[in-house]
């Protein structure tokens, strides 16, 4: 039976890239329903929400969504939707691989997955302002929240995965040697959840900057990676751009009973409609999603055919020194395709 899945086009590139990754997938063979809903810029034009009931009921409904960028409206009380999402369905893992795919970048063969906590630490937008003498902003503290709970079923995660995708070894970065009690709660709970994989998983703990350091100076030593929600973020972008950009980078936000599947990159008003948006990064996202309900050749088929395409410098989009709009790349990677 066909699986039926949430669309949001999204806003700004979203529209064109979800369609460029939608016909891909189709394509490729994909047993899926696309079921379209609405949220951002466009579900406040046509729903009066960024983020309408219906488009809610759905993901809940199907269990799985992907999702194109959106541009979160100003002054709606939303700090981002795409946070709101990830919080309403817990989304608690974000998975975020580094995976090379266009040769005569700064590293060939880089092959990373970076785990990033979704829902804690400094993110939860616990913050004020402290007032002093007459000057309402004198100061500002943002509160870090780390849970055993939330710590242990990150680094449990990440533990099986790697030993689900046969992968060798997962590195806990964290900054203990100075939030002793944060970072450190999230360290000791790392250690005790990684005794249960030894044998099976090799485990190793560093310092978040000099893992900054090592991920450019030698990427091969690591494998998969786990850390709390801002360094998961800064990080992830750095990997990003050792193999080619924000072009390039898939991520799925996975919770016990929803996923959803977006491109780390934003809704890029900058060229907007303008037809040259790289749709790279949705499509891997896809393929991340077809391995989620069980369609793993369709996302191996998508990967061989995207990969054929990013090797050949004449059908690149232009974010890749290329000169391919959007629906030309998207034509070459249906041609190797059939
Ligand atoms: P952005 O990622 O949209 O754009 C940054 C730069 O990268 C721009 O120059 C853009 O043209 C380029 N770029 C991004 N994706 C590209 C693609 N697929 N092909 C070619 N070039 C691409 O980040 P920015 O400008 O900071 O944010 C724009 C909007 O997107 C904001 O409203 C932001 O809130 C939203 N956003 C949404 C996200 C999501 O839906 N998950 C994530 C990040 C930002
Ligand atoms: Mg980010």
């Amino acid at each position: 039976m066909a699986k039926t899945i949430t669309v949001i086009p999204g806003d700004g590139i979203g529209p064109e890239v979800t369609e460029a990754t939608r016909t891909v997938l189709d394509a490729a063979g994909a047993d899926v329903e696309w079921e379209e809903q609405v949220a951002g810029l466009a579900g406040l034009d046509r729903l009066k929400s960024p983020l309408p009931d219906v488009t809610l009921d759905s993901i809940r409904r199907n269990g799985v969504c992907l999702k194109g960028p959106l541009t979160t409206p100003m002054g709606t009380g939303f700090r981002s939707i795409n946070v709101a999402i990830r919080k309403t369905f817990d989304l608690y893992a974000n998975v975020r691989p580094a995976l090379s795919m266009v040769p005569g970048g700064r590293y060939e063969d880089i092959d990373l997955v970076l785990i990033r906590e979704n829902t804690e630490g400094l993110y939860v937008g616990v913050e004020h302002y402290i007032g002093l003498e007459g000057d309402p902003r004198a100061a500002a503290e943002s509160v870090m929240i780390i849970t055993r709970h939330g710590s242990e079923r990150i680094v449990r995660y990440a533990f099986e995965y790697a030993r689900d995708h046969g992968r060798k070894k997962v590195t806990l970065a964290h900054k203990a040697n100075i939030l002793k009690y944060t970072q450190g709660l999230f360290l000791d709970v790392g250690r005790e959840v990684a005794k249960e994989f030894e044998g099976q998983v090799a485990f190793e703990d560093r310092i978040i900057d000099a893992t900054a350091m090592q991920l450019v100076v030698d990427p091969y030593s690591f494998d998969v990676l786990v850390m709390e929600n801002m360094f998961g973020d800064i990080l992830s972008d750095l990997m990003a751009g050792l193999v080619g950009g924000l072009g390039l980078a898939p991520a799925a936000n996975i919770g016990k009973d929803a996923a959803m599947f977006e491109a780390v990159h934003g809704s890029a008003p900058d060229i907007a409609g303008l037809g040259v948006a790289n749709p790279s990064s949705l499509i891997l996202s896809g393929a991340m999603m077809m391995e989620h309900v069980g369609q793993a050749p369709v996302a191996s088929r998508v990967r061989e055919a995207l990969g054929r395409v990013l090797e050949d410098p004449s059908r690149r989009t232009r974010d890749l020194g290329g000169s391919a709009s959007t629906s030309e790349f998207t034509r070459a990677v249906l041609d190797e395709l059939e």
